[in-house]
């Protein structure tokens, strides 16, 4: 292999969604087969519920992952702990329930980092997430990312320890600029694999950012990533990305 693994046994395997590629995305079941597979990472997408708690999904309604209908921000954790969200991926998963945050907390090791991606229209959330990963010492093994900066800019009011990282869907170019125009520092860049380079990596990496690009699932691509000189890579297959690691 061409690409220097030496200099990257610390790159970050991040699990997307769990292994969102062999086990039902946003679940126990997925983030537990990510650490069984060597993840040292794990990315999930969070909600706020009718009650004020943060659910860990992806999409704003239960409809796509789970047995039931409704937007989560109209349902109380109770009414959402009745969806099944594992028998749509397969009947083995039959009983999965739609995580809170919380119990992604208490599952992970905190040698293993987490990326809690806030989705957009979730605006009061972040007190309710300060307040979790002060009281479950999360601050240090925990960063957040948004493509909405407002949410972001609000949590670093609340935190100025939390550590904050830009989703974007533009080229890496701007990225990096737009990240020093900010007046808050930033922890991280999270590209579309697709819409990054080289040069715009190592900058970044140069500004004391690090540069997780998602989501990576073929070979040839994680490849790419790491001749780009990533910090980490998040992928529905983190077995895949351990192998070629270890190769
Ligand atoms: O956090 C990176 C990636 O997860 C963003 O896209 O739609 O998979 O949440 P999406
Ligand atoms: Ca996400």
């Amino acid at each position: 292999m061409s690409n220097d693994m030496s200099s990257n046994e610390t790159l970050m395997v991040i699990a997307h969604r769990g292994a969102a590629g062999e086990a039902p995305e946003n679940t126990l079941a997925a983030f537990a087969l990510g650490l069984e597979q060597g993840c040292t990472g794990i990315e999930l997408d969070v909600h706020l519920s009718k009650d004020g708690e943060i659910i860990v999904c992806h999409d704003t309604t239960l409809n796509r992952t789970t047995d039931r209908q409704g937007a989560i921000g109209n349902l109380t954790v109770e009414e959402i702990k009745q969806a099944d969200a594992g028998s749509w991926f397969h009947e083995r998963f039959a009983g999965e329930r739609v995580p809170l945050l919380e119990e992604v907390f208490d599952l992970v090791p905190p040698e293993v980092q987490i990326n809690v991606e806030i989705k957009a229209g979730n605006d009061g959330i972040a007190p309710a997430l300060v307040e979790l990963m002060k009281r479950k010492d999360r601050l240090n093994d925990v960063f957040v990312s948004s493509f909405d900066f407002d949410i972001l800019e609000r949590l670093k009011e609340l935190e100025p320890e939390a550590r904050i990282g830009l989703l974007y869907h533009i080229r890496m170019t701007h990225h990096d600029r737009m990240a020093g125009l900010l007046d808050y520092p930033v922890y991280s860049l999270h590209p579309h694999w697709s819409r990054m380079d080289k040069r715009s990596v190592s900058e970044a990496i140069e500004r004391g950012l690090r540069v997780y690009p998602w989501t990576v699932n073929e070979e040839a691509n994680m490849l790419n990533m790491i001749d780009c000189g990533v910090s980490g890579i998040i992928t529905d297959y983190p077995g895949r990305l351990k192998r070629l690691l270890e190769r």
